[in-house]
Order: structure tokens, then C-alpha cells, then sequence
């Protein structure tokens, strides 16, 4: 499977011009990269600009965030609006929204909301500094693991996306080293086969973030064995973000 590379461009950047120049270099770019599987992820408000843009093939928009339900939820955005809009992909959980409030159980609520409106979960789970020293990161994943995906079916689960995003990776230039990105990712594994099965687990794509750039890329592909990449300041600078898909 060609290696999926979701640009996370987080409250970047700052007006359409912007957006619009950088989408821009990436669709440039990608007329020679033919062998990843291409998901920008920009804020709400820029989604509309580059809908038309995203080709079917390789190249996709998701969002960074979504709410469950519908109706007097002043400042919400629903799956149901997003997929109309021509969005697959939703980032859920990320440990920034975290900081903000987010829990398990309203994560839970945002992936059931991604299936039933027929979106993909980018689903993040990753552990902070402490929780590392105190060497409870398998337990922090563990549950993050389990209660976001409550009452989720086998088959359900099938089209979900987990990416593992150390906390202390993020945005810090400290990258997770590719022997200890392949041993969490192999736990990630074993907790999804533990609540499902073997073969669910197999076949759910498992990506690292935190980091990322064009020269460690090749890293998570091939020595920690993941599925792909969740890149946030790399892809918000058009010639890295280029550069970091030229390596496949
Ligand atoms: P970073 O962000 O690549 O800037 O570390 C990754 C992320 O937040 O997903």
C-alpha cells in the first residue's frame, strides 16, 4: 500500500492568500509523486477553496476537527457538513484539542459521527513527557485505545486511521527514534487485536506524527514499519512538504 502522508496545517496560515499560494506548491509538486497517498488537512474556513482542486486520485482533504451532532451548537461543524462539502478525512483527538478539553468519551462521539457520515478517522492517541518517565505511555494508549473506540464494530473500524503522536514530538524538533516509534506502534496493534482481532488489527493503517520532515520521513516508513506520516510544521512550508514526498 502507498504511504499515506496527512498534512496537518493546524490555524495556519493566516489569511486565503496564504492557503491558497501554498495548496498551490503542493498540487505543483505532486504532479511528479505518484507513489503516496496525499491528505491536506487545512482549517474549516479554507476547506471550500480546494475542493474542486482535489483530484480522486492521490490527493484528498480532510478537516481537523469535528462535532456529532447537528443543530444549536453555536461554533460546531457536523460530519454530515463536511462530507457534503467533499471531505474523507477528519483529524479526531489531536492532543492540541486534548490540552483544550477534549476526552476519551467526546472523542468516542466525534469517530462514530466520522463513520456515520461516511468520513475517515484520523484517530490520535499519544502519551506526554511525564507519562513517558513515569513509564505509563502503554497504559495512556491503552485507554485512550479503548474508550474512543467503545461501541465501535469490527466492521466499522475497519476504515479508521490511529495515528501515534508522542506528545513531547510535537512541534518540538525532539523526534521519537524509529526503534521506539515500530515498538508503540506494534502496541497499538496488539490493543486493537486485544478488542477486536487479529486481522482487524492488521489491516487498520497505524501512522506517526511528531516532527516529521523531509529527511526522517523514510525513517517511520521503513524501520518502524508504519503506514504513513500525520506532518504538521513540514507541511505548512511548501518546498519541505515537497521535499518530504520526493523521498517516496
Ligand atoms: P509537527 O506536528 O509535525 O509540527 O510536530 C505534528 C502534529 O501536530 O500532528
Amino acid at each position: 500500500m502507498k504511504p499515506l502522508i496527512i498534512a496537518n496545517w493546524k490555524c495556519n496560515p493566516p489569511a486565503p492568500k496564504g492557503a491558497k499560494l501554498l495548496f498551490g506548491q503542493v498540487k505543483k509538486g505532486m504532479k511528479k509523486i505518484k507513489n503516496t497517498e496525499v491528505v491536506i488537512c487545512p482549517p474549516f474556513v479554507y476547506i471550500p477553496f480546494f475542493i474542486s482542486q482535489s483530484d480522486r486520485s492521490n490527493l484528498a482533504l480532510g478537516a481537523q476537527d469535528v462535532f456529532w451532532k447537528e443543530g444549536p451548537f453555536t461554533g460546531e461543524v457536523s460530519g454530515k457538513m463536511l462530507k457534503s462539502l467533499g471531505c474523507k478525512y477528519v483529524i479526531v483527538g489531536h492532543s492540541e484539542r486534548r490540552v483544550l478539553g477534549e476526552t476519551n468519551e467526546t472523542i468516542n462521539k466525534k469517530i462514530k459521527s466520522c463513520f456515520n457520515a461516511k468520513l475517515v478517522p484520523i484517530f490520535c492517541v499519544g502519551e506526554s513527557l511525564e507519562e513517558r518517565k513515569a513509564g505509563k505511555a502503554p497504559l495512556i494508549i491503552k485507554n485512550q485505545i479503548k474508550e474512543g473506540l467503545r461501541g465501535i464494530s469490527r466492521k466499522a473500524v475497519g476504515n479508521l486511521i490511529i495515528a501515534y503522536e508522542p506528545i513531547w514530538a510535537i512541534g518540538t524538533g525532539q523526534f521519537c527514534d524509529f526503534d521506539e516509534a515500530m515498538t508503540m506502534g506494534l502496541l497499538i496493534r496488539k490493543n486493537l487485536a486485544d478488542i477486536y482481532n487479529q486481522k482487524v488489527a492488521k489491516n487498520i493503517r497505524v501512522i506517526y506524527g511528531g516532527s516529521v520532515k523531509a529527511d526522517n520521513v523514510l525513517g517511520y516508513i521503513k524501520e518502524a514499519n508504519m503506514d504513513g506520516v500525520l506532518a504538521g510544521g513540514a507541511s505548512m512550508d511548501g518546498r519541505e512538504f515537497i521535499a518530504l514526498l520526493g523521498n517516496f
